[in-house]
């Protein structure tokens, strides 16, 4: 006889002196999610929910403040699509007589429980005001089709666009149907199975061809061991039923390397880019009482502010893992002294914003006011997303492996210890490890503005 108890609905178990109040939590991307809430002594053993990817000695963590960037950072790239199942699932578990939250990864928490729950709550609400939608519809057997699907939703998510999250084998036909209508943009993706996409995504395609609003963007993705039939159909299929792909179908072999990754959270970002450009030519049309930024007095005041032209390079892992990227940077300033210290403001949707997380490293390249011709031409334009930043350019390295582009003025390598959240960047605090002044007689080049409403 099996030990296995399944459980399909909430139950009170009693084990011993200890009562068991089991919570059947799925999630388009955890189906099979449950929640235990240990009644004695008040843990909840929340799963992924409430997690971080912090490995500490401690059991919990010290205060709240020392893990509140890293649960938000969870929060934004696996919580985010889910949101409205994350906060129902947060307002349950926050009736609970709760002591201790004991998540399935990172330190547990003990303190300020309260206002931990209701952080929560308001980093879903947040994402609901009236922001274009993007039905993200999948279904992976292993995790694989599951990955990349997270990585579109993270780069999206970056653009302010919100992601609705569908495992299309966990959710009924009318839920598809009710996000399709309401969606600004589709995404589809689908492993490769017996030669076959599974029957749900069968279905879902199907749902898609009859509800799918051909105007809005949309795109395919999958992953395969040797075939990958699925996404051919879908492409076919797709093509055939009159919709444009607003990139190329992503094909992934197995499970996406770090640099696939990457290249694919910067297809979200465009794809979100994309859709929240029709969204405001939308607006536009219907709203003609909007007041031009270039006559608003505040904007032009704010555009006195000047700063240094920089370009900010980072390089992340080794061999194959390695993902590199840059960014023009003219936010720039030094913060402290002691020990020295700079501060620089990343757009939340800029593709080397995931490379200046806590304690990664970077160059600043400080560029010189008469040598600024090739590396403007080269970084001001936008960048496909996987294309290299540095191609055919003769680079040096910092001693901790950042990139020094030709030309630089003057160079320094630093490491990232704080990051806020102001409104549509980041601001990322910095400790300078090294430095160097290549050029000591040019000055460096500083950026005029007409308004704060551009760089
Ligand atoms: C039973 C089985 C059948 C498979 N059939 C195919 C196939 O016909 N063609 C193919 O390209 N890959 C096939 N694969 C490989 C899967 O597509 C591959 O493992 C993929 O990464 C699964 O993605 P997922 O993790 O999103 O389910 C098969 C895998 C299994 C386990």
């Amino acid at each position: 006889m099996s030990d296995i108890e399944v459980i399909k609905k909430e139950v009170i178990l009693q084990f011993k002196n200890n009562t068991f109040q089991l919570i059947p939590a799925p999630t388009a991307r955890w189906p099979g999610g449950l929640i235990v809430f240990e009644k004695n002594d008040g843990y909840l053993f929340s799963e992924k929910l409430f997690s971080c990817h912090i490995a500490s000695e401690y059991w919990s963590e010290n205060n709240r403040i020392s893990t509140e960037s890293d649960r938000k950072h969870f929060y934004n790239c696996l919580m985010a699509p889910m949101s409205s199942q994350i906060t129902s699932l947060t307002e349950k578990v926050s009736e609970f007589d709760i002591k201790c939250i004991a998540p399935l990864h990172g330190p547990a928490i003990e303190y300020s429980l309260k206002s931990f729950l209701n952080d929560y709550i308001r980093w879903g609400e947040n994402l609901c005001i009236n922001r274009p939608k993007v039905a993200l519809i999948y279904a992976s057997a292993y995790g694989n089709t599951a990955s990349i699907g997270d990585a579109l939703a993270k780069g999206i998510t970056s653009t302010s666009v919100e992601v609705e999250s569908i495992n299309c084998e966990f959710s009924s036909n009318d839920d598809l149907i009710q996000t399709i209508k309401k969606a600004d943009g589709y995404l589809l993706g689908s492993p490769t199975l017996g030669g076959h996409a599974p029957t749900p995504i069968v279905s879902a395609l199907g749902s898609i061809l009859s509800e799918g609003d051909r105007e809005k963007p949309i795109g395919i993705f999958g992953s395969f061991g040797w075939s990958g039939e699925a996404i051919d159909m879908l492409e076919s299929k797709l093509k055939d039923g009159g919709f444009d792909f607003s990139f190329e179908p992503i094909r992934v072999k197995f499970s996406p390397n770090k640099p696939k990754i990457k290249e694919i959270e910067e297809i979200g970002t465009h794809f979100g880019r994309n859709i929240l450009k029709k969204s405001r030519q939308k607006n536009r049309r219907s709203d003609t009482g909007m007041i031009s930024s270039k006559t608003n007095p505040t904007l032009q005041a704010l555009g006195r502010i000047v700063g240094s032209l920089c370009v900010l390079t980072a390089s992340k892992g080794k061999g194959e893992n390695n993902i590199k990227s840059a960014m023009l940077a003219s936010w720039v300033s030094q913060a402290s002294f002691s020990p020295p210290g700079l501060s620089i403001s990343v757009a939340k949707d800029r593709a080397v914003e995931s490379l200046l997380q806590i304690g990664d490293m970077f160059a600043l390249n400080i560029l010189s006011s008469n040598n600024l011709k090739e590396p403007m031409k080269r970084f001001a334009k936008p960048f496909a997303p996987g294309e290299d930043r540095f191609a055919g350019l003769e680079t040096e390295e910092t001693p901790n492996g950042q990139i020094i582009i030709p030309d630089s003025l003057a160079w320094l390598d630093a490491s990232v210890k704080e990051r806020m959240e102001c409104g549509d960047h980041w601001v990322i605090y910095a400790e300078v490890n090294y430095g160097n002044v290549l050029n000591k007689d040019d000055l460096t080049a500083v950026h005029h503005r007409k308004s704060g409403s551009n760089y």
